[in-house]
């Protein structure tokens, strides 16, 4: 048996959301009687009402200012007043007493700091603390009121500050420092009480007068009671909006995870690198005393959150990437510290008399480089940089962001991360530091690159392929309910227009599966969207994403001007699908084509892109008379996937600038004329200055080439595969363009994009087969498989997957979707949620109308699907 204390206590913080309506109260109340049913004392610390502390900040020095800042005052003192009225009254409680002294005592101090025409940090403290004493006398009465047996408790008599000499008086008594050492005459006192309420944010100066604990005083003191009442404390429970930690801020990655376990230097590390949900102050005394801490959600109570405790985790994985904006390099040159004793010492000592306070630090022998958030109030870094002169040349660079990687022993997982590092690829690094605690990793780059990286390397890490144990769900799986069905078919803003055309998807589902089906609404809409840029002259086709010929046919009706194809068996499709189609609407773009393959394009009669000196210097009899374009490699690529970037020292396409003197030599020598420029940076692109870099590009090219009159900008029109990113601003691309002729009218501008036109417009229907679960995985096996659609395999792409049998059914399951190849590759979707599914169910596939069927295969002798428009 064990000798150590049973658990007897349970500490609970509210936030100000959480305690500033009465639905929030009925809540807590519920929580109360939930631990008390456990067999622990609840011990309720409570913040002020959301709101309140900031008014009550601004009070005195509005108070002091005067004039016509005194209407502000009342201004302010009504506001607070009326927030703890309004509470009241919803909850169905008079006023209690300490409320209206409280509020009274607010007057009284700002009279007082209006006629002294000052305020002390004493006056201060007491008047914020009157916050979390209102709040909970009120929390208090309604309680009481409720049945709530709970017990009143002034958090300035268990929680005192230690008196420390060096400290300001400002420091002191506003961001006061309380020993965290068990008390156990303390848990003595509270352990006749069935429930205790008290205050966050306050406690006792040394000298017994009131003192706040400063920025996120409130967790602060949830972690100080919880250690005060150790070992008695089973545990300690923070609730808040959020419900929990997650693997970045929601608020800028949609599809981040909520973290249901962390381990407390992790939380700790996650906590410090920017993440708002903790304040880093709130773990240390927990850790100590071994108290696990639980995150919670007050609107959302069912939610476990995110449990940060010893859980004996020693595996070395990313938990979480954070990002910090605002930050600024200094970078010191110096050939002087090699070898030479205390120059860190000197450098550092500057900052130190500046009042700069340092970040991360990266040194070599040569350079040193410390990163500062630029945001410190009244640093005043040129008399830093000129003082640093004394010791070595110092440079700074502004606009930065950090982004760390977090979790334990990064550094045995170091060459794990290399796919996931290839998010920085195309960036500038200024700066990586990892610390010897082996918890984080973080790489400095420019501020305007930062969001994008950050959304990549989440992707990365914790997309589909990075589901593990620990990981919940996301934001948007919480907070976003099941979209409802519309009204109209026609509107964009109502979901994708399969969810309208239920009734007629499932019977051709019933007719035979697996079958891509393709909406003529969705093309044309797509198509027109393209047609509508008024920068750009002509948009081509890439017949590669669908060849589909009544889809060829209907994209021509709706606006398309020309089709791109890179083989002649596309030029001969399009020639069968399209008969009437002048031949000057083709645009042949192989890439090492064979001297047959050229010939035999040539043949077509229209336009060729020669992306290689090969062919003009080896076969120039072919392109005697021609006019043709070059294919030039831009240099950067871009793109969803390292498959798909075609341009940049690691692809085959295209000709480097280099060597474009002597292409246009061959060319000249041939007898061809080089009319035309040709770039394709990559795939899936949904940066709207992505074409305008490329008309850059050209246009600089040009200036070689006279007889130029075309820049083709390639495809690569990226669209939204996954909710939550951000859709490619076609308004945005076309201004860029317009700027770009503006300056450069002489060209005709030409794009030819495949999988803008037809990815959204397309769909999978396919039927289970079998569900399965096997260990800790469940699978839903169905008709389609890699044979059907192989960019999960390929790409790691992601495709929206629902039963459409069951659409609007709740998703309790979540499951792997697998097809009936013999690869374990052979999954369309991982870990997804799902209802619960049973066979001859209908699933869709969604955004499968690019490169879905054409790179459809006859592996295992599965056959080719369907095809059917509607
Ligand atoms: N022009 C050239 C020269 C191309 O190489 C491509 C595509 C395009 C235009 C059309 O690109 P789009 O607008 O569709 O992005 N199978 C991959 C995509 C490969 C793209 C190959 N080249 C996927 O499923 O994502």
């Amino acid at each position: 048996m064990s000798d150590l204390p049973r658990p007897r206590f349970v500490v609970l913080k509210f936030g100000g959301t959480s305690v500033a309506t009465a639905e929030r109260w009925q809540i807590i109340a519920a929580q109360i009687r939930a631990r008390q049913a456990e067999g622990l004392i609840p011990v309720v610390i409570c913040s002020a009402l959301a709101g309140v502390s900031d008014r009550l900040q601004r009070l005195l020095p509005e108070a002091v200012a005067g004039g016509p800042e005194a209407e502000r005052v009342e201004d302010l003192l009504d506001d607070i007043t009326a927030r703890h009225e309004a509470l009241a009254e919803a909850l169905g409680v008079p006023l209690p007493g300490a409320v209206a002294q409280g509020l009274d005592l607010l007057k009284r101090l700002a009279l007082g700091a209006a006629l002294a025409g000052e305020h002390t940090p004493r006056m201060e403290a007491q008047l914020m603390a009157q916050g979390e004493l209102m709040s909970t006398h009120l929390g208090a009465a309604w309680l009481h009121q409720q049945g709530v047996d709970i017990d009143w408790l002034d958090a300035r008599s268990c929680l005192r500050a230690v008196s420390d000499p060096d400290r300001t008086p400002t420091a002191a008594f506003l961001d006061a420092r309380c020993h965290d050492d068990p008390d156990p005459a303390l848990a003595e006192r509270l352990l006749t009480s069935a429930a205790v309420i008290t205050q966050g944010f306050i406690a006792s100066g040394p000298g017994g007068e009131t003192a706040l604990l400063g920025r996120g005083g409130s967790d602060t003191s949830g972690a100080l009671l919880a250690a005060r009442l150790a070992p008695l404390t089973a545990r300690l429970e923070i609730w808040t909006d959020v419900p929990g930690v997650y693997t970045a801020n929601p608020r800028e990655v949609p599809d981040a995870r909520l973290l249901t376990r962390l381990e407390y230097d992790e939380a700790q590390e996650i906590a410090t690198a920017g993440a708002k949900v903790l304040h880093p102050r709130s773990l240390g005394p927990v850790r100590r005393h071994k108290i696990p801490l639980h995150l919670r959600c007050t609107p959302r109570p069912e939610l476990a959150g995110t449990v940060i405790a010893d859980h004996g985790g020693d595996g070395a994985e990313v938990k979480a990437i954070a990002l910090r904006t605002g930050v600024a390099l200094i970078s010191m040159d110096t050939l002087g510290m090699w070898q030479q004793v205390g120059f860190l010492a000197d450098v550092f000592d500057s900052f130190r008399q500046h009042g700069v306070s340092v970040d991360l630090v990266s040194t070599s022998e040569a350079n040193v480089t410390a990163s500062i958030d630029a945001g410190q109030a009244g640093i005043d870094l040129d008399a830093l940089l000129t003082d640093l002169g004394r010791f070595c040349s110092a440079r700074l660079i502004t606009g930065c962001a950090a982004i760390s990687l977090v979790g334990r022993r990064i550094r045995a997982i170091l060459h794990r991360l290399g796919p996931a590092l290839a998010a920085f690829e195309e960036q500038r690094v200024h700066m990586v530091a990892q610390a010897a605690s082996d918890l984080n990793l973080t790489l400095v780059v420019d501020e305007a690159a930062a969001d994008a990286s950050m959304q990549r390397l989440h992707g990365l890490l914790f997309g589909e392929g990075g589901v593990r144990p620990g990981l919940g769900p996301t934001w948007r799986e919480i907070f976003e309910p099941a979209p409802k069905p519309p009204a109209s078919a026609t509107s964009a803003a109502k979901g994708p227009w399969w969810r309208h055309r239920v009734a007629d998807l499932l019977p051709l589902a019933a007719a035979g599966s697996p079958v891509y089906v393709y909406d003529r609404a969705t093309l044309s809409a797509s198509a027109q969207a393209l047609a509508s840029l008024t920068s750009v002259d002509r948009v081509l086709y890439a017949i590669k994403a669908n060849d589909h010929p009544e889809v060829l046919s209907h994209l021509r009706d709706s606006g398309v001007q020309g089709f791109e194809c890179v083989s002649p068996g596309e030029l001969g499709h399009v020639a069968a699908a399209l008969p009437d189609l002048p031949a000057d609407r083709t645009l042949f773009t192989p890439n090492f084509a064979s001297r047959a393959d050229l010939a035999d394009g040539l043949g077509h009669g229209g336009l060729v892109t020669v992306d290689a000196l090969h062919p003009l210097a080896k076969w120039p009899d072919l392109f005697s008379g021609r006019e043709i374009m070059l294919r030039l490699d831009p240099g950067r690529g871009q793109g969803h996937h390292a498959h798909v970037r075609t341009a940049g020292p690691q692809s085959k396409f295209g000709i480097a600038p280099d060597d474009v003197p002597a292409a246009l030599a061959a060319a000249a020598a041939a007898g061809a004329r080089v009319i035309g420029l040709h770039a394709h940076a990559g795939s899936g692109i949904r940066e709207a200055g992505s074409w305008q870099q490329t008309a850059i590009f050209l246009a600089e090219m040009a200036q070689r080439c006279p007889d130029v009159q075309i820049l083709d900008l390639g495809g690569g029109l990226g669209v939204v595969e996954k909710p939550g990113q951000r859709p490619l601003d076609l308004a945005a691309l076309d201004l860029a363009l317009a700027q770009f002729k503006a300056a450069h009218p002489q060209y005709s501008l030409w794009l030819e994009p495949g999988r803008f036109l037809v990815a959204t417009a397309g769909v999978i229907l396919a039927r289970v087969t079998q569900v399965k679960v096997k260990g800790d995985r469940r699978y839903i096996g169905v008709d389609a498989g890699m044979h059907t659609l192989i960019r999960p395999a390929l790409y790691g792409a992601w495709h929206q997957i629902v039963n459409l049998s069951r659409l609007g059914a709740p998703k309790p399951w979540r499951a792997n979707i697998v097809g009936p190849i013999c690869e374990t590759g052979d999954t369309l979707g991982r870990d997804r949620a799902m209802p619960v599914t049973e066979e001859g169910d209908v699933i869709l596939i969604g955004t499968a109308g690019a490169y879905g069927r054409v790179m459809s295969s006859n592996y295992n002798r599965r056959g080719a699907p369907r095809e059917v428009l509607i």
